[in-house]
């Protein structure tokens, strides 16, 4: 049997090898059964030090009180990284911890009861969950907290309406809706429906916008989606002509999709902004745990063909950045209205979230993909 040992320079030795800090090296010519050995140790120890690090804290603080501190900084290493490990540590018990899962998951799980920490923990080891699915989950079980029974038992109702944006919005009843996604087509002439007259299209994002700020409730948001080059352009317009500014300009960033790949010069673009307007007073929906969803910069990547969402539409939205959209800018059980659909991103997410839901979507393919995709969802 190996046996760890820790030479005069406090590197370990194990299995043949000697793991410095810097690196690993052989001692003596160690046999090919050691060398596997030693990988998997390094794997089981990368895996587990921030746990053993957390009990390691929280036993000492528990045992020996003021010395801990003392050792602590002996350690050397970032109070945030030793408070993190303590807390994940300290509020899952031994008996729940998975060796399976890495520690980011159990990080996810932690703020959580025992109870819904071991059914979160059974899920994502049965579905083979990644973190951020197992955060998507931990998010909509303490919303489920906080509202009680209305997320569970609300019925959903969901409309999706072909036609013009313009000849259908004056249907909708003034002050009936609670969260507006606006994503109009960018006008660069990529695609048939892109490449509008622009007096054309300044009527329609004027109209859009003033359609918009009627149908809104009295405290409501309102989310204006635009390419980065003509963001600024947006923003004075609709400043101009409805004298509003946006709460927060919200950067949805990504790096897996470069923009102008060949420009020499320039930089090149890989974001987007949000413009996001407060109606009245509506608190956003945000978690009680500071996260980072209260900041204004999004990395979420760009929708690709072989993720699972599938990819439907050119400008298609990530389901994630939709996600947070419906499920910050609203409650379970309001209604959320797209009025340039694509390919229906904004009603898998309020489907998903409890939020009624109204998609309009002039480009008849778009519709038959929008009740495809909603109608896998379960
Ligand atoms: C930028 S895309 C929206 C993409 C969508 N957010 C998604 O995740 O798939 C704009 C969409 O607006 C549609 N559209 C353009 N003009 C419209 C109009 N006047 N009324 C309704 N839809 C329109 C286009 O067919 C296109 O699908």
């Amino acid at each position: 049997m190996n046996i760890i040992k820790i030479d005069k320079q406090h590197d370990l030795e194990y299995s043949g090898f000697k793991l410095q800090k810097t690196g690993l090296l052989p001692i003596g010519n160690p046999t090919f059964e050691q060398w596997q050995e030693c990988g998997q140790f390094i794997q089981k120890a990368s895996g587990a030090v921030q746990l053993w690090l957390g009990d390691w804290l929280n036993y000492g603080e528990h045992k020996w009180g003021e010395k801990y501190a003392q050792a602590i900084e002996d350690t050397g290493m970032e109070y945030q990284t030793l408070k993190n490990a303590a807390y994940v540590a300290g509020k899952i018990d031994l008996s729940r911890r998975r060796d399976n899962l890495p520690f980011s998951h159990h990080a996810e799980v932690a703020s959580l009861e025992p109870e819904q920490q071991k059914k979160v923990l059974d899920w994502a080891e049965a579905e083979n969950a990644t973190v951020r699915e197992v955060r998507q989950k931990v998010k909509t079980i303490k919303r489920q907290l906080k509202n009680g029974t209305k997320e569970i038992t609300s019925k959903i109702t969901g409309q999706i309406i072909e036609g013009d944006c313009l000849d259908k919005l004056p249907d909708i009843k003034d002050k009936s809706i609670d969260l507006i996604y606006i994503d109009p087509p960018y006008n660069v002439g990529k695609d048939e429906w892109d490449s509008i007259m622009i007096d054309d299209y300044h009527d329609l994002i004027h109209k859009s916008v003033k359609h918009a700020l009627r149908i809104l409730k009295p405290n409501s948001h309102l989310f204006i989606h635009f390419p980065a080059h003509k963001a600024s352009w947006l923003e004075q317009f609709i400043l101009a002509s409805f004298r509003i500014e946006p709460s927060s300009r919200i950067i949805w960033h990504y790096r897996n999709l470069v923009m102008g790949r060949d420009a020499k010069t320039k930089f090149l673009n890989t974001y987007q902004p949000i413009l996001h307007y407060a109606i009245g007073d509506k608190p956003l929906n945000f978690n009680q745990d500071w996260n980072d969803e209260r900041f204004d910069v999004w990395t979420i990547a760009t929708v690709q063909s072989n993720f699972e969402e599938g990819k439907f539409h050119i400008t298609q939205k990530p389901l994630e950045l939709m996600e947070r959209i419906v499920e910050i800018g609203s409650e379970p059980g309001d209604k959320v209205l797209d009025f340039f659909a694509g390919s229906g991103t904004t009603g898998i997410a309020a489907q998903k979230l409890n939020r009624d839901y109204i998609l309009i979507e002039k480009n008849k393919e778009y519709i038959n993909v929008i009740r495809q995709r909603l109608s896998t969802i379960h």
